[in-house]
């Protein structure tokens, strides 16, 4: 089978990285996560864009060399993922060599087989967005709005990408994949936004305005626009045109999911980047599929630093730890839709799903069976009762497994949950504690003592994509390891005899202001 290959979009290193990073690079963590669980290979490639004139500018207000400047803000990239817990097997960044030489051969393929031309032109610019601006940009005063920053007028020769050669291929191609994109209703704004592609690509910068780039392969007084170097990182980070023996860009490509945000679907890599592929002369099989995320905001609005409406990531990791900031980031927000951080629904949250839920059903779990079994639980065979919770638990992990194929974890988490209340309230009907009156009754309660560690350990199992610290912690508790999703899911057996740890807790309520990770402060 063809390995699971993963990417995000590679973040500007003009400035830290905020809560929007942050998602995208859990959420993808989540799904490379989960098909690991699934027994499959996985490639899952992130890293930073460190080109283009935003980069330039933020240097030069410092003083100091772009690349010295990208690499500090690169650094902390790197840091925030390592603490999170971001899983990548391949690191993209774009001043990379082996990159440079991918994008510099395929500019000069482009050339040679006629995708490439001259050309002068003349017009408004924005410096913010680095793009030539037409009519169709001004709004209804007449002007070019806030959005597009400073703009100046400018007469250039640059370098252009037949783009619009490219419209009748991407109509009819997005016509014959409606599976292009999840979700589904970006795919017809996409295939309107294609039907109107009728300007050619201007794909350099005159060094002269922006030295900061990759140069071109045969002008040399060119480099190349950041958004065409930044989106070749796809390919050359997967050993597009590597000579090296073990190259295995053929096993990898296309790319099951490209992660981004909806900002950057049109014109990025829903026109420019099908478009720079079909040049390069992948077919339509070997387009990669498009998976959009939403946006999210702050109190309602937008997330900028201008307004300073802004969120410290590192505190809130501080603040509330590692797992309870990737599970409600993945919680709530549903796959595609933007979502608005909320304080207090993320310590609600945390509170009834988490602590309530799963951190009291192993609490209670241990703790009957170090009461009721002090010297040892013997497996034995299922009561009906026992059997039954259990194989609607399968159905339920059956459930997850098909909400996280279709990468909504939301859904996928709220399965879980299901698991947990079932069992939870399967406790409060079956009171173990009542029957560990009764001697007749000790194998329906060793019974429901294993079924309910199985539902533990089901449970547990599925936020191991989600929140891994968290899970592995139980997973130490519990002493058992997790259930099997690999082809078929199934449930290991239990062991002969099973000896209870006393629980310690994996979620403890934010009791003050200041919470502590569990999980980082043993
Ligand atoms: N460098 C380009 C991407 C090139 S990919 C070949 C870029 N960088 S970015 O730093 O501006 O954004 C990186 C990712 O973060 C994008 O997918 C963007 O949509 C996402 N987000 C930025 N702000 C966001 C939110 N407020 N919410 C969710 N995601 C957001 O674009």
């Amino acid at each position: 089978m063809k390995p699971y290959f993963i990417s995000t979009a590679i973040d500007y290193t003009n400035a830290l990285p905020h809560i929007g990073h942050t998602y995208e690079k859990i959420l993808a963590d989540v799904l490379a996560r989960y098909h690991r669980l699934r027994g499959r290979e996985v490639f899952f490639l992130t890293g930073v864009d460190q080109h283009g004139q935003k980069v330039q500018q933020a240097a030069e207000k410092q003083n100091i060399s772009p690349l010295a400047f990208t690499n500090t803000i690169s650094e902390a990239f790197v840091t925030l993922w390592k603490k999170l817990g971001i899983s990548y097997d391949a690191w993209a960044s774009t001043t990379n060599p082996v990159h440079k030489s991918v994008v510099q051969q395929v500019l000069s393929n482009l050339l040679k087989n006629g995708w490439l031309y001259k050309a002068s032109y003349k017009g408004y610019y924005s410096v913010r967005q680095e793009q030539f601006l037409t009519d169709k940009e001004r709004g209804e005063d007449g002007e070019f709005g806030a959005e597009w920053g400073e703009v100046v007028f400018l007469e250039e020769e640059n370098w252009y990408f037949r783009l619009s050669d490219c419209r009748a291929w991407l109509v009819s191609f997005l016509e014959k994949h409606p599976n292009f994109i999840t979700p589904s209703f970006r795919h017809r704004e996409l295939k309107n936004a294609a039907t109107k592609v009728n300007t050619d690509l201007c794909i350099s910068r005159p060094k002269s305005r922006l030295s900061w780039g990759i140069e071109f392969p045969f002008d040399s007084e060119f480099v190349v626009y950041v958004w065409f170097d930044a989106l070749i990182n796809y390919i050359s980070f997967a050993g597009y045109l590597s000579t090296n023996k073990e190259n295995s860009f053929s096993t990898l490509w296309p790319c099951n999911a490209h992660v981004i945000g909806k900002d950057i679907l049109i014109p990025a890599h829903g026109i420019y980047w099908p478009c720079m592929l079909h040049a390069m002369g992948f077919s339509d099989e070997e387009m990669p599929h498009l998976l959009v995320h939403g946006f999210w905001t702050l109190h309602g609005e937008k997330i900028s630093k201008t307004t300073g409406n802004v969120f410290d990531v590192t505190e809130a990791i501080n603040r509330f730890g590692v797992s309870a900031l990737r599970y409600y980031l993945m919680r709530d927000a549903v796959m595609g839709r933007d979502a608005d951080f909320c304080e207090e629904r993320l310590i609600s949250r945390y509170h009834s799903e988490l602590s309530n839920g799963l951190g009291n059903l192993l609490n209670r779990t241990l703790g009957m069976i170090c009461r009721y079994r002090p010297e040892g639980l013997l497996s034995i065979i299922l009561s009906e009762e026992c059997s039954t919770l259990l194989r609607d638990h399968m159905t339920l992990v059956e459930d997850y497994c098909k909400q996280m194929e279709a990468s909504n974890i939301q859904a996928a988490i709220e399965s879980m949950i299901e698991i947990i209340t079932r069992t939870n309230i399967f406790i409060d009907a079956t009171a173990p504690w009542q029957i560990a009156k009764h001697a007749d009754q000790a194998s329906r309660l060793s019974s429901i003592l294993i079924s309910l560690l199985q539902s533990t350990r089901i449970a547990a199992t599925l936020l191991m994509p989600i929140a891994p610290d968290a899970a592995h912690e139980i997973f130490q508790q519990l002493a058992l390891d997790p259930i099997s999703l690999e082809n078929h899911v199934s449930i290991p057996s239990f062991p002969e005899k099973y000896n209870a740890k006393t629980a310690i807790p994996v979620f403890p309520r934010f009791v003050e202001e200041k919470i502590i990770d569990p999980t980082e402060s043993r």
